[in-house]
């Protein structure tokens, strides 16, 4: 193959605040995760299509390409500009970006029937500059279903695991890199040094980016954003909109900010009254507090698909808040609206061009985008990540109660308290159940659950069944099973353990219809409240990032099902489900087991990918 690389005469500029890498969006959910790590470096990427003129590129000193939803085969593949390969800069490709190199240098990908989700072991093979101060054995974390089954002319594998041959490559003559799995995620335990790697000794870029510049930049957008007019900001007195509260608050003004707090009923127990003491005595006086319970479970009443629950309840704030609005004579046109969304709300509700959507965030319904194209929003933190916005909290000088809350997501429980009319949606139970067996060995029972929950796999939305696993409780043999199951069995995207009863009848387990009904609403967040009392006891808030509790319509014959789901993260990409100490587990159940309607207590051994921190 002809291959001959360029150079712009212009050559890369390094001066000011010019992008020193360039990111090629494929549609992976972590592209913008590799921006933020790449910032972290004190480097600033920026993310281009993958059409991309070749001009746009002239700053770069070196290119990634994200992963994506798509296989490289596909007819309907992403355009892409090839000249991209022609540049005389080092390249790097993640997943999708690493078979694209593969396919175009004339190597070979395909599907394979063994897909990888989550944790993985890397073998490091030779000693190739980007995996300096790497181990021989390195944890990563892998999101696909294809993969490069031989390596184009020139490369080499500089690294595999045991379902993945080629799970690095490289040609370091030319600088081209390529990796199955996701060194931008937190979850690959080195994944850092791979960038750092990559930025400074492959591309010599140079570290001039931090966070209060940024927040210096920050300030004249807002400004700009706004204008004259005022902000009327929807705060449910999470991280998020507490930072974006702060941040509006010191830019405009705080008579030029007005906070409104909606109680949508599906609060955790005396929710709305904490957040209202909490934001009063950190200085927030512009507060407003409204219940529109009544009106949230009205719009629900029969509701059982997540996504339109979650578009109901979306557009049920705006409502409240045009209602407010009138209320106390606000004029629209003075008015911006202000939320706290940040990134992640963004890429999983499928915001960038090749993103597959993974579930609508209550503040990205479609009434709201139309609002930004009218330029009548503002989101101070759309850019950042969980942990930026704690950093820029703690930079603005708010309390650590406010900055290291547990994240609660704007539907709250609705969207934790499954619902389904009683019908059993499993197909082929018997053939998923016998390859369950086959995996699960002697010492585990299985069988495939009539639930499904939502995934992330390969960079697509899945909703599948969860498998239930009952036997001794090993954290690692019980993670070890939960990865196999969810790779190689197709109809299972998410793994339980059974922690009550020890023992039960398959066929006396059944599914029964179920609603957002207050009754449902409360017992949830009766036990809710346990949980969540209990880990503070403990001294376990900080260490678990969320712990998600769940309701599900499966029974015994009398009560539902509990499900716990205690993970741990960075920023919410990527997550391990947390496995808590025994002790803490028996009491927890005891408590959870003495609450009238509970039948089962389950316990959630699932990773992220493939399943998602919230079941819907
Ligand atoms: P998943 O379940 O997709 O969630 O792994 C990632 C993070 O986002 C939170 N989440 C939401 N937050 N509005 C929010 O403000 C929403 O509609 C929403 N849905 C999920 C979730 O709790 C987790 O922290």
């Amino acid at each position: 193959m002809l291959f001959i690389r360029i150079l712009f005469l212009t050559g890369p500029a390094s001066n000011g605040m010019k992008e020193q890498i360039a990111i090629i969006d494929f549609g992976s959910q972590y592209t913008h995760l590799i921006a933020r790590r790449i910032r972290q470096l004190g480097v600033l990427a920026k993310i281009y299509p993958p059409t991309v003129a070749f001009r746009d590129l002239r700053f770069a000193k070196g290119i990634i390409l994200s992963g994506g939803p798509q296989s490289v085969f596909d007819k309907t593949a992403v355009k892409y500009n090839p000249h991209l390969f022609a540049l005389a800069v080092p390249i790097l490709g993640f997943c999708y970006g690493h078979q694209l190199i593969a396919q175009y240098f004339g190597g070979l990908v395909r599907a394979e029937k063994t897909k990888e989700y989550g944790s993985a072991s890397l073998r490091k093979l030779g000693s190739a500059k980007l995996f300096l101060g790497l181990n021989r054995q390195e944890r990563i974390w892998m999101s696909h279903g294809d993969q490069v089954v031989k390596l184009p002319p020139g490369f080499s594998a500089i690294g595999r695991t045991a379902d993945c041959p080629v799970a690095a490559m490289a040609d370091e003559k030319r600088n081209i890199y390529g990796l199955q799995f996701h060194p931008e995620v937190t979850h690959t335990a080195h994944g850092l040094t791979i960038l750092r790697n990559f930025v400074f000794s492959v591309c010599y870029c140079q570290a001039n980016w931090s966070m209060s510049q940024y927040y210096r930049q920050l300030i004249k957008e807002v400004k700009k954003t706004v204008g004259s007019r005022r902000v009327f900001l929807l705060v449910s007195g999470g991280v998020d909109s507490s930072v974006a509260f702060a941040v509006l608050e010191k830019t405009l003004g705080k008579k030029k900010v007005f906070g409104l707090h909606i109680d949508n009923g599906f609060m955790r127990l005396n929710e709305s009254k904490k957040v209202a003491q909490a934001l009063g005595r950190a200085g927030f006086s512009d507060l407003v507090v409204v219940d529109a319970s009544d009106r949230f479970l009205l719009a629900v009443k029969g509701v059982t698909d997540p996504e339109v629950k979650r578009e109901i309840i979306g557009r049920t704030f705006l409502k409240v808040k045009d209602d407010i609005m009138k209320q106390q004579n606000f004029k629209k046109p003075d008015w911006v609206l202000g939320q706290g969304t940040i990134y992640p709300d963004t890429i999983e509700t499928g915001g960038t061009k090749h993103a597959d959507k993974i579930k609508t965030h209550h503040n990205r319904v479609k009434e709201i985008l139309k609002l930004m194209e009218l330029g009548g929003l503002v989101e101070p933190l759309a850019e950042l990540y969980k942990d930026e916005v704690r950093e820029l909290g703690r930079l603005l000088g708010l309390p650590a109660s406010l900055i290291n809350r547990q994240p609660f997501p704007g539907p709250g429980l609705a969207i934790r308290a499954l619902c389904g009319n009683g019908q059993n949606s499993v197909k082929s139970a018997a053939a998923i159940n016998k390859k369950l067996r086959r995996l699960a060995g002697s010492k585990f029972k299985t069988m495939v659950l009539p639930l499904q929950s939502v995934g992330v796999q390969g960079d697509n939305r899945t909703y599948r069944h969860p498998a239930l696993i009952a036997g001794p409780i090993s954290w690692s043999k019980i993670h070890n099973l939960s990865v196999r199951i969810t790779n190689e069995v197709l109809a299972v995207n998410r793994v339980v353990y059974l922690l009550h009863p020890q023992k039960f009848d398959a066929k006396d387990l059944k599914i029964k219809s179920a609603y957002l009904t207050s009754e449902r609403l409360n017992l949830l967040r009766q036990v809710d409240d346990i949980v969540m009392t209990e880990i503070k006891r403990a001294g376990l808030t900080d260490e678990i990032w969320q712990f998600p509790v769940i309701l599900a319509p499966l029974t015994l014959g009398r009560g539902e099902t509990i499900i716990l789901r205690p993970v741990q993260s960075k920023e919410a990409m990527t997550v391990n489900f947390y496995p808590l100490p025994q002790s803490i587990l028996k009491r927890l159940v005891k408590k959870i087991t003495a609450v009238p309607g509970v039948d089962l207590v389950l316990y959630d051994v699932t990773n992220k990918p493939p399943a998602t921190i919230e079941w819907e």
